[in-house]
């Protein structure tokens, strides 16, 4: 093995031999990291326009530097730029064809700087773009279901509890509920970003370096909030993923459970909503099929992103300071991670709006489980009675209407008097369905004027959160 042959590594000085060929392949990261390049481009900008600054490098050179990534940005965007798995990863790609391009200057790009500050910063660059979009799609999903909640504030759908017919609610405010849900996951995803946005560059490998870098600066033209504190945990640190992925799992955990309530809904025996054509799929063998794929698929998917948390928690917890090599592992996870978010917010996004609703179904099921129990029990405490005998009163009341097959609403005023004298013909204004649901009349209540204030509270949260 001659001295030629170990060259065309960046860090090829020390090396007697050429990286084995499986070596080169299996500790490459380009093949997924590339997807930063924009990133890292910025980042290396920031870097050579700081050198500059502080009279490391001479404005002319900045100059050459700057147009020669920029240019590089053009060819990897316009498909021709050749990635080459023996340059290892995104950054020794972009810099070694940055020197092919412009000579010797472009050797000068990494003064001052190492891999472990760079990765750190492109990570984080990448994620924050991410996460501004994923805060965006979140925003259109909650003003999605919003807006659905004010079209069926009044639409009356059986509420449960251990998945047995508990009370009535509104449609509107289940969904409402669900809002409520990405409200606070939007909060967390905020929350992760407001921590991340701290700017590596400037740490180096791990010690800082010896030129005299602003870092300041640095972390302005990058847009950071300000630089990262101390130089070893900026290399090192991964909570971002982490958090990140901790966000994710939670949204997904969510969307799951919509998606469960979906399937559910959709199903012959419940027939509560319809999802319109374009988003479900057929059976290539029984023809009546209509499958809600969507949904399940991405309930399915949930899956996935909690199992990127867990590698990802794996993956830091023995790792002493600074940076090792075992971070390269943190890109695909979170890549997937964003990447199966993204996809179901989209979905969710454009499903949502094309939910209809079956009125009379939701009405019927809520009706044939005795839904409005508690109502009647509520009834005779006003009347009087101590409510543990009031329960048992419409308990008796309710294993008539199971033997006879009907609803407590379809029983005579007589019927209902042999278990409880204190019953009058005013009973039926509870039994009913509406009178049940109008009833419960407070904030965080189901009453359908309840669901239109908080649709209207709703609405301004959502555009305090817009306005940001
Ligand atoms: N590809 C590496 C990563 O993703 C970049 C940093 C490499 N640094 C190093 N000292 N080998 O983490």
């Amino acid at each position: 093995m001659t001295k030629q042959d170990t060259t065309d590594k960046l860090w090829g000085g020390r090396f007697t031999e050429a990286t084995d060929a499986f070596v080169e392949r299996f500790t490459a990261s380009v093949d997924f990291d590339r997807r930063m390049y924009h990133h890292d481009i910025r980042g290396s900008i920031a870097h050579a326009t700081m050198l500059a600054k502080v009279g490391v490098l001479t404005e002319e050179e900045r100059d050459q530097i700057i147009n020669g990534l920029r240019e590089i940005e053009a060819e990897i965007e316009a498909g021709a730029f050749e990635w080459s798995v023996k340059l290892e990863d995104v950054h020794m790609n972009i810099e070694a064809r940055l020197t092919q391009k412009i000579g010797i200057t472009g050797k000068k790009l990494h003064t001052g700087r190492s891999r472990n500050d760079q990765v750190a910063t492109d990570i984080r660059l990448y994620l924050r773009d991410e996460v501004d979009v994923i805060a965006a799609d979140l925003l259109r999903l909650i003003a999605a279901l919003a807006d659905l909640a004010e079209r069926e504030a009044d639409a009356i759908m059986p509420g449960f509890t251990h998945l047995q017919t508990a009370q009535p609610v509104t449609f509107g405010h289940h969904m409402l509920a669900w809002a409520e849900m990405l409200k606070r996951d939007f909060s967390r995803l905020l929350d992760c970003r407001e921590r991340f946005n701290v700017s590596p560059l400037g740490a180096a490998a791990l010690a800082g370096t010896t030129y005299p870098i602003d870092r300041q600066y640095t972390s302005e033209l990058l847009g950071f909030n300000g630089p990262a504190e101390n130089s070893l945990d900026a290399v090192s640190d991964r909570d971002f993923a982490i958090e990140f992925c901790s966000f994710a799992s939670l949204l997904m955990m969510h969307l799951s459970r919509f998606s469960e309530e979906l399937v559910l809904w959709t199903s012959a025996q419940f027939n509560f909503i319809n999802l319109p054509d374009r988003f479900c799929t057929g059976s290539s063998i029984m023809p009546q099929k209509k499958n809600p794929d969507v949904p399940e698929l991405i309930r399915g998917k949930s899956g996935r992103v909690s199992g990127h948390l867990i590698s990802l928690l794996m993956l830091m917890k023995s790792q002493p300071l600074a940076y090792n090599k075992d971070n390269q592992e943190d890109k695909e996870p979170l890549f997937d991670a964003i990447d199966t978010v993204k996809g179901c917010l989209k979905a969710y996004g454009d499903m949502m709006p094309a939910v209809s609703v079956n009125r009379d179904s939701m009405a019927e099921s809520a009706r044939r489980g005795f839904s409005t129990a508690t109502d009647l029990a509520d009834y005779l405490v006003r009347k009087g009675l101590p409510f543990r005998d009031a329960h048992e009163v419409v308990g008796k009341a309710v294993a008539l209407g199971v033997s006879s097959g009907r609803d407590l609403s379809e029983m005579s005023l007589e019927e209902l008097r042999q278990f409880s004298m204190d019953i009058d013909a005013d009973v039926f204004e509870v039994l009913t369905l509406e009178g049940s649901v109008n009833a419960r009349n407070h904030i965080g209540g189901t009453a359908p004027e309840q669901v239109r204030a908080a649709v209207v509270r709703t609405r301004e949260w959502l555009k305090r959160n817009t306005e940001m």
